[in-house]
């Protein structure tokens, strides 16, 4: 038997390396390799309306990460299968380097390759995928896809403590594989054996049409069944060859939103070691979220519960407080944020300090040293080096010079009920607290806002602007007292 996991692969990156920066430039050529990506299951055990192959792992899609591993291996052409809800996969993934086949309605695994078999080329060699097997990596493949060019039939598969649910690898006494056997249909002692099949498999693409096309749906589930090719080729006296994934977390398929979450778990382990081991600190390792991509300068220090989305880059010596949101975002050396801080689509400079409480909507820029404290929420607006707006602002649509500082309760009043207005506020500006901007307006440069002031026109440079009003005092005056309530 040709054990694949001996054929040597290119050295790759460590596990997770891959997810959390862009994939990884695999140098793997394998001579006309196709791929086929089964993913038009119903995924009645999902018990949602949503494709499985739409929910998200690590903030994708499921059927993206299948498809990052499959184009590192430079296919000649990926198809993918769909059935259920396929106008709305394809919808999620317009790339014009893929192939659709459809299967409606779904009547198995077998008979969904049969399905992408009028869209492959006759030579070459095929590799089929899982789409709900989303932590496989390219660098597990490749012995398979290997074993393939090599005129074989490989298949991956991994003994595990429960490989419950999973089809089992049935090997003769002396280790070949003879076939693969599904739950449903195991005997008591085929569910013994602990090797199970990960739902890939590769084959010369001439041999893997005659087998498909053979396939019979004679069993528990009435399916066709991909895995019977195992059961043809072993029959053809083909030595079948198998490869483990490179890690048992590669193999984890999901049917079940215990198993989604699951899944999501170990990416999220695989991710946090992998800053771990570039320098990062992480307060605790089992509790940040990264759905999307982090990628993180020396000295990094991460404390828990954050959720980071989309692209974030942290630079040298940033901080992260406690139960952050932060989602594509810039941030530069030495910022600090505080707990609690929800930054969305923002650019941020050097030794800035944001937080606890603060809201950063897209499109805002925050130049060096600025400083944003405690319930203060900005969107749309631009704010110059060491500016600073330390308690309850709303900052919307402004530009914001230099050393400008925003007094407490500072108010932009952008919105007219129709359109939004831009508020510009030059630099060296200090504004009072309790104040509204009544947008559009500017402030002149080095101008002071008295507390309490409603600025509706334009303010020129230097001086103070206040309006007039008068405080009264009332010494007579009495505060009213409940009357009391009369005995019944
Ligand atoms: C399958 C394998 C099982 C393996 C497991 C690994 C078969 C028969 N069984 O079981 O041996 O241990 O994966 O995770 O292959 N799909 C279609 N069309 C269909 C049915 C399924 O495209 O008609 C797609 C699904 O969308 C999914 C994949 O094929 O992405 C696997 O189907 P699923 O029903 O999840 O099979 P498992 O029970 O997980
Ligand atoms: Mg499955």
């Amino acid at each position: 038997m040709l054990d694949c996991s001996a054929i040597p692969v290119a050295e790759s990156q460590a596990f997770g390396l891959s997810f959390a920066f862009p994939p990884a430039l695999v140098a793997f050529l394998f001579v006309s390799l196709q791929i086929v990506i089964l993913a038009a299951g119903v995924g009645k055990r999902m018990r949602s309306d949503l494709p499985k192959v739409l929910h998200a792992v690590g903030g994708r899609p499921m059927l993206a990460l299948v498809l990052d591993a499959a184009r590192a291996l430079k296919p000649a052409r990926i198809v993918v299968v769909v059935g259920h809800g396929g106008e709305e996969v394809r919808a999620a993934f317009p790339q014009t380097d893929l192939l659709w086949a459809i299967q409606d309605p779904p009547q198995g695994t077998g008979h969904a390759v049969q399905q992408a078999i009028p869209l492959l080329l006759k030579e070459g060699s095929v590799l089929v995928l899982n789409g709900d097997v989303p932590l496989v990596q390219a660098t597990s493949l490749a012995p398979l896809c290997a074993a393939a060019d090599a005129g074989r039939l490989a298949i991956q598969a991994q003994p595990l403590k429960d490989p419950t649910g999973y089809g089992r690898v049935v090997r003769e006494k002396d280790g070949h594989v003879l076939r693969i056997v599904e739950h449903q249909d195991a005997t008591d002692e085929e569910r013994r054996i602990r090797e199970m099949y990960t739902g890939m498999m590769a084959a010369p693409a001439a041999s893997l049409a005659r087998w498909v096309g053979a396939l019979k749906n004679n069993n528990e589930q009435g399916e066709y069944y991909l895995t019977d090719v195992i059961a043809m080729a072993a029959a053809e006296g083909i030595d079948i060859a198998v490869a483990q994934p490179g890690h048992e977390r590669e193999m984890k398929g999901i049917n079940s939103k215990a198993q989604l979450a699951e899944v999501e778990r170990a990416l999220q382990c695989a991710l946090a070691d992998a800053l771990l081991e570039q320098g990062v600190t992480l307060a605790d390792p089992g509790r940040i979220d990264i759905r999307g991509t982090l990628t993180c300068g020396r000295d990094v220090a991460i404390d828990i519960n954050t959720v980071f989305g989309g692209h974030v880059e942290l630079g040298n010596r940033v901080t992260i407080g406690a139960h952050c949101v932060i989602r594509d975002c810039r941030i530069g050396e030495d910022t600090v944020v505080r707990p609690f801080t929800h930054l969305e689509g923002v650019i941020i400079g050097a030794h800035c300090d944001l937080g606890p409480f603060a809201h950063v909507h897209p499109d805002t820029e925050l130049a060096d040293g600025v400083e944003l404290g405690n319930f203060v929420e900005v969107k749309r607006s631009r704010i110059g080096t060491g500016s600073k707006a330390k308690h309850l602002s709303y900052i919307g649509d402004a530009t914001i010079g230099r050393n400008v500082n925003v007094g407490a309760g500072m108010i932009t009043c952008n919105y007219d009920g129709a359109y939004k207005h831009r508020t510009i506020i030059e630099d060296d500006v200090h504004i009072g607290s309790d104040t509204q901007l009544v947008a559009p307006v500017t402030v002149g440069k080095g101008a002071t806002i008295g507390a309490g002031t409603t600025v509706w026109k334009d303010v020129p440079p230097g001086g103070l602007v206040v309006n007039e009003k008068r405080q009264l005092a009332r010494p007579e005056w009495k505060r009213p007292v409940k009357a009391a309530k009369a005995k019944s």
